[in-house]
């Protein structure tokens, strides 16, 4: 109880002092800092008690005025240069003055802001704002907004420009989806005292694209004469709907259909392997977004199975005869077949070749010796073909 009564006196004899210092007329200017635009007037304005309080400048003062505690001078600022003047109470009390600054000031003739409105996703873009003939320098401030936020921020500050300046500021950044359909602008901000004089550029309203490599899907090896399908894929292209897909074998075009699924874009296509001669073939899948285009290549490899001609020099030997075997590939490209002969039981006898002899003594595998011959696709030991002829021994 005692406390509360003790604190409630104390602060009506806070409140009382307040008011009562307030009471008397302070001699101060009211607004320390005035901004005027060039070979404009503005009241400059001082609270004072003495009806004789007067001003002292080397602007050109335009009129006067007073009222109850106050006396006000307008004058007229027409260079660039930060005029300082004083109030002064009276002329007897000369030692008691009041500065005041007056400085001119220019807004923008423009604001303009430069970016693309076509950014690539994860690539740098830079936005150019430039603020035309603007003055004082350092008072300036220039936001850069997307979607209204403030992104970037730069203040001039450092000491008096003089006269008017033209002042870009470039920021840079990486471009994400989520600038997509985003407006930019640029704002400048003169820090007039405690006004603030705003400027804005035009919105520029900005689209991103995204266009990966895309990948190719095809079966390594294929068949001559059979049907193989290509696939490629573009994963997290943007904007999917305009994605075309392209495919083009060994340089003819193919007309394909992309459907976007998931975020991707697929073009699937069913190919005939039909060529003249079987080997390396080249498939490219390419991707075209506006202007742009990515691609990938893949290599198929188109083979006939080897087709293979096997004769043994006799069918029916006697024992530590002597047999020749011989083997080798009919095809058109014997290049792409090596031949392999084997004897049961012995090592095999193989060439880098697509024909083969071997000449070994039936020693071994009475009554029935097997004698294969392999031929493989070069490259490839799964495709072969084989045959087993058995040569009888006695
Ligand atoms: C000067 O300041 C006083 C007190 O704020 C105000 O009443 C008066 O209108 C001002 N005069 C001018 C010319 O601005
Ligand atoms: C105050 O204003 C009146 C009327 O404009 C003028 O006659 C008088 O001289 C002024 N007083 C001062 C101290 O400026
Ligand atoms: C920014 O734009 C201004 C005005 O168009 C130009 O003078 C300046 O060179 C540009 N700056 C850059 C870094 O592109
Ligand atoms: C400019 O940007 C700064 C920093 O983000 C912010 O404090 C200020 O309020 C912005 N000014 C305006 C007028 O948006
Ligand atoms: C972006 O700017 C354009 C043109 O100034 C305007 O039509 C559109 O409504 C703005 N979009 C947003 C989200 O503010
Ligand atoms: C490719 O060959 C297959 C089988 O030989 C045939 O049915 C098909 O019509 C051929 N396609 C083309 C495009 O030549
Ligand atoms: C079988 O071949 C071996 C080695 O080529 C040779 O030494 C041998 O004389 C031949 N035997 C007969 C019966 O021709
Ligand atoms: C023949 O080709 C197959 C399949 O590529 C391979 O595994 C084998 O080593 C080759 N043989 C020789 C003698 O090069």
């Amino acid at each position: 109880m005692r406390t509360s009564q003790m604190l409630l006196a104390l602060c009506t004899v806070t409140l009382l002092h307040q008011v009562r210092s307030d009471d008397p007329v302070e001699f101060k200017a009211l607004t320390p800092e005035v901004f005027a635009l060039l070979n404009e007037a503005v009241w400059v304005n001082c609270s004072t008690p003495d009806p004789k309080t007067y001003f002292e400048t080397r602007l050109f003062k335009k009129d006067n005025a007073n009222g109850t505690n106050w006396v006000a001078t307008e004058v007229v600022v027409d260079d660039w240069e930060i005029s300082t003047m004083y109030c002064y109470l009276s002329p007897d009390q000369d030692d008691k003055k009041s500065p005041i600054t007056v400085t001119a000031y220019a807004l923008p003739s423009k604001v303009t802001i430069d970016i693309q409105p076509l950014l690539e996703e994860e690539k740098e873009s830079t936005i150019n704002c430039t603020v035309h003939d603007v003055a004082p320098q350092e008072l300036l401030t220039i936001n850069i907004t997307r979607g209204g936020d403030v992104i970037d921020s730069k203040s001039y500050g450092g000491p008096h420009v003089l006269d008017k300046r033209t002042v870009s500021h470039v920021y840079t950044f990486t471009a994400s989806r989520g600038d997509n359909d985003m407006n930019f602008s640029c704002e400048a901000i003169l820090q007039l005292g405690r006004e603030q004089k705003r400027t804005k550029s035009p919105e520029i309203t900005v689209q991103t694209y995204a266009l990966p490599k895309p990948v190719l899907d095809v079966p390594k090896w294929i068949e001559l004469n059979t049907q193989f399908n290509a696939e490629c894929t573009v994963a997290n292209g943007f904007p999917p709907e305009n994605i075309n897909i392209k495919m083009v074998v060994e340089d003819t075009p193919y007309d394909v259909e992309s459907l976007a699924k998931d975020g991707a874009i697929k073009a699937t296509t069913q190919l005939w392997a039909n060529y003249s001669d079987p080997g390396l073939k080249s498939i490219r899948c390419e991707a075209q977004l506006f202007n742009f285009y990515n691609e990938n290549e893949a290599e198929v490899n188109v083979y006939e199975l080897p087709i293979i001609n096997f004769a043994l020099s006799s069918n029916v030997v006697d024992r530590w005869e002597n047999v020749t075997a011989s083997c080798y590939v009919t095809n058109g490209n014997p290049e792409a077949y090596n031949v392999t002969i084997a004897v049961y039981g012995d090592d095999e006898k193989s060439l880098e070749k697509s024909a083969s002899t071997h000449t070994f003594t039936a020693c071994r595998g009475t009554p029935r010796l097997p004698v294969t011959c392999t031929a493989y696709i070069i490259g490839n030991t799964d495709l072969f073909s084989e045959i087993t002829r058995t040569l009888e021994v006695y």
